[in-house]
């Protein structure tokens, strides 16, 4: 081989292996590269065709900003409130199950990035690190993400121990009777590696996933995870702990006016990351639905496609009072731990600001839904001219 040529592979090799990370959704491309098939399929995968999961994103690419402009934007303020806890940025972390998959640091460097970032982390009933991990890696707001099993001594005495490690809400996932068929996940007969456990489950004798003729986490929530759970447990729940309650997964106007009659403190509007019922609409465009029918007596958020400091934006312009990511958390996380989950945040939190400051808002309460359009209302336009 030329002198020449070894030297020009020496650089392509090494500019690859240093490549600049501008922007959240390049993390994807280096977990693929890192992680064995069965884990990078997991977390990328959507349920059925991914209709959902495509259109999470582009219903957002589809909704465009209507900018002011000579406004002072020297100064801007994007903390906020989360039910009565000040954050840095309303950029929160939505539950992803077994990130020790991704990273053996897994849910330890998400806590430890969160809370240097100053905002929240939500913890998955299904983390390979237990409540009481995760409170000791020091102090953070935190949530708590809950599957309903079949055993409800398993779940009370869950949610107590999440409550004595500081965790400051439940985060009650409603969208999950049954899991979702991921087709990827069969093939691969996907389970949790051997090494690994449900670490919250590990003394309940519920924390090893067996091996299955398709999905593993498929059979161990058909086994396990209660399929009759209806709005008199979101009843119960309250019966059993003073956190307050999110219901998480909800698209409709129905069940947000539900959810508030049974005593949720806030609604997620969530698709579970397009894992679940394939062709239900975006959270994003399901969002404006659910604020309006929430009338502001209970915080919505929003979780499913964030990827940018304008997806960020958008929602918030659509009323939302905060945003969780997911996915960006765990392809992170497995391409450079810790310090690849801070930099995600710290880039979503730039993006958003440098958004704010283009828009011509310097404070939450600054952004409004004059600041963008939606697809529907630029049809209108149109068909007006
Ligand atoms: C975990 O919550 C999953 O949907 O896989």
């Amino acid at each position: 081989m030329s002198s020449l040529r070894v030297l020009f592979l020496v650089i392509v090799s090494g500019s690859a292996a240093n490549m600049e990370i501008t922007n959240v959704s390049e993390y994807e491309a280096i977990a693929k590269q890192k992680l064995p098939k069965m884990v990078y399929d997991y977390y990328a995968s959507g349920a059925e065709d991914q209709w959902t999961l495509k259109e999470n994103r582009e219903a957002f690419s589809r909704i465009l900003f209507r900018p002011r402009i000579l406004i002072d934007v020297s100064k801007i303020d994007m903390t906020t409130t989360v039910l009565g806890f000040k954050i840095s940025m309303p950029i929160m972390i939505a539950p992803t199950a077994m990130q020790k998959m991704a990273h053996p640091e897994g849910e330890y460097a998400t806590a430890r990035a969160a809370s240097a970032a100053n905002t929240i982390m939500t913890l998955s009933s299904w983390a390979t690190s237990s409540v009481e991990e995760v409170a000791s890696t020091g102090p953070g707001i935190r949530f708590f993400q809950l599957y309903v099993y079949k055993d409800r001594n398993v779940v009370e005495q869950l949610v107590r121990r999440a409550e004595r490690a500081g965790f400051k809400a439940i985060a009650l996932t409603v969208d999950t009777p049954r899991l979702g068929r991921r087709e990827a996940d069969i093939k691969n007969r996907f389970t949790l590696p051997p090494f690994l456990t449900l670490k919250n489950f590990e003394g309940l004798d519920l924390g090893k996933m067996d091996k299955a003729d398709d999905s593993g986490l498929a059979s161990y929530v058909a086994g396990q995870i209660d399929r009759s759970l209806s709005w008199r447990d979101v009843k119960w729940l309250q019966s059993i702990t003073t956190l307050p309650i999110l219901v998480k997964g909800v698209i409709t106007a129905e069940d947000t006016r539900l959810s508030i009659q049974n005593g949720a403190a806030g609604i997620i509007v969530s698709n579970h990351g397009a894992r679940q019922l394939d062709y239900a609409p975006a959270t994003i465009t399901a969002l404006e639905e659910v604020v309006k029918a929430a009338q502001g007596r209970v915080p919505v958020f929003l979780d499913g496609g964030v990827r940018r400091g304008t997806d960020v934006f958008k929602a918030l312009a659509l009323g939302a009072s905060g945003i969780f990511i997911g996915r960006p958390v765990v392809f992170a996380l497995a391409s450079e731990g810790e310090a690849g989950v801070r930099k995600v945040l710290q880039m979503l939190r730039d993006e958003f600001e440098l958004t704010m400051a283009l828009s011509g808002c310097t404070s939450l309460s600054k952004i409004t839904r004059n600041h963008i359009v939606t697809p529907s209302e630029l049809n209108h336009s149109i068909s007006r001219l």
